[in-house]
């Protein structure tokens, strides 16, 4: 039988568990669309209850619950201040722009980090000529910046001197529970300083589908009715909200493992001449550069994938990898092997033509 590849290339590949199915399998079900199904509720109770927040709102994806967010908190001719290299901004085809009329406003971080002192004088005055500056969105661990769990003393005074101006906050938590567990600050002190949060279960947490949107009672109720115009609610939308409560109850405190997971593979990649790290790994991703002389990043992925471990080209050198659920110890291992082999490969100019498409 063939090994099955080692597969970094996102912590959105993992396959429910046997016990998730089961949970999945058992669930009750109602019509969420008319609020009564009981696995949505419970799953957006706890939601809600981890995070601090008075309600949440289950959703398809981190897209929805994302832009949803900018929704409730912009109307047209608003705009958002958020980091250059956040998702909201660069990897959701500008869906505020498209579904709300909003502008999104970037300010360059440090891999994916923002001081507080960038902000002074961003909000523009109030003008006939000019946007409305209503939202800072943040995001937390910051996918682009190597998974990097942001200061939390940055993210305080940031929120703060954003409330101070009258903006609303809004965290991409896509992974909070991995900037959680990595900081040992809980989920629900970093989501005190946010109006609303999106968490994702089907990341790091290992769910098949779906988001949350969690924020005050007043804004999810109005996050409802967007979702209904955005196509986003569901029927026996239990079927689904079921794997991310297990998730929710059972795989939070394993992200620790992902954690060593993805340090084993950067100590590999450091170790590996003609790679280049980017940062040591906070969390789940990490990210290294190819230096030009073994070829594009597309090469190097393929001389990795002739060898059994999958990661993903993120840009002309960029390689990305990500650690989750599905990737045991001994296949992380497995791959940290393969890197230092797959740059000889490239050295010896026997690897197979880079086939895949690009993905940055
Ligand atoms: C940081 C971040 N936010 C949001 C999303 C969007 O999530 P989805 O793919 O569920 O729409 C992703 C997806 O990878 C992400 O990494």
């Amino acid at each position: 039988m063939e090994q099955e590849s080692v597969d970094l290339r996102s912590d959105t590949v993992t396959r429910p568990t046997a016990d998730m199915r089961q949970a999945i399998l058992t669930a009750p079900l109602g019509d969420d669309v008319m609020g009564d199904d009981p696995t949505v509720l419970a799953l957006e109770e706890l939601a809600a209850e981890m995070l601090g927040k008075e309600a949440s709102l289950f959703m398809p994806s981190g897209t929805m619950t994302n832009q949803i967010g900018v929704r409730i908190h912009c109307k047209p001719g608003d705009e958002f201040l958020c980091e250059t290299n956040c998702h909201i901004l660069n990897y959701e085809q500008g869906a505020f722009a498209q579904l709300s009329g909003v502008v999104g406003r970037p300010l360059i971080g440090d891999r994916g980090v923002l001081q507080p002192e960038q902000f002074e004088g961003m909000i523009r005055p109030e003008n006939d000529h000019l946007l409305r500056t209503r939202l800072v969105c943040l995001e937390n661990t910051h996918n682009r910046g190597v998974g990097r769990v942001q200061p939390y003393d940055s993210v305080e005074a940031i929120c703060a001197w954003a409330h101070d101006h009258g903006l609303r906050t809004h965290l991409d938590g896509a992974r909070l529970f991995n900037a959680a567990v990595a900081s040992g600050i809980t989920a629900s002190r970093w989501a005190s300083h946010f109006d609303t949060v999106s968490i994702c279960f089907s990341k790091g947490l290992g769910a098949p589908v779906g988001s949350a949107l969690v924020g005050s009672r007043d804004s999810i109720k109005e996050a409802r009715r967007h979702r209904k115009a955005f196509g986003g609610a569901m029927r026996q939308a239990g079927v689904i909200a079921a794997g991310a409560l297990f998730a929710l109850q059972h795989h939070v405190d394993r992200l620790s493992q992902d954690h060593a997971h993805a340090r084993i593979l950067a100590d590999a990649i450091e170790a590996t001449e003609g790679l280049k790290l980017h940062a040591l790994p906070d969390t789940n991703i990490v990210i290294f550069d190819v230096d030009p002389a073994l070829g594009p990043a597309l090469d190097m992925v393929a001389a990795l994938r002739d060898a059994g471990v999958l990661m993903l080209a993120l840009g002309p050198a960029m390689v990305r990898a990500v650690t989750h659920l599905d990737v045991s110890e001994a296949g992380v291992r497995q791959a940290a092997e393969v890197i230092p082999r797959a740059v000889q490969e490239l050295l010896t100019g026997r690897t197979s033509e880079a086939s895949q498409a690009a993905s940055y």
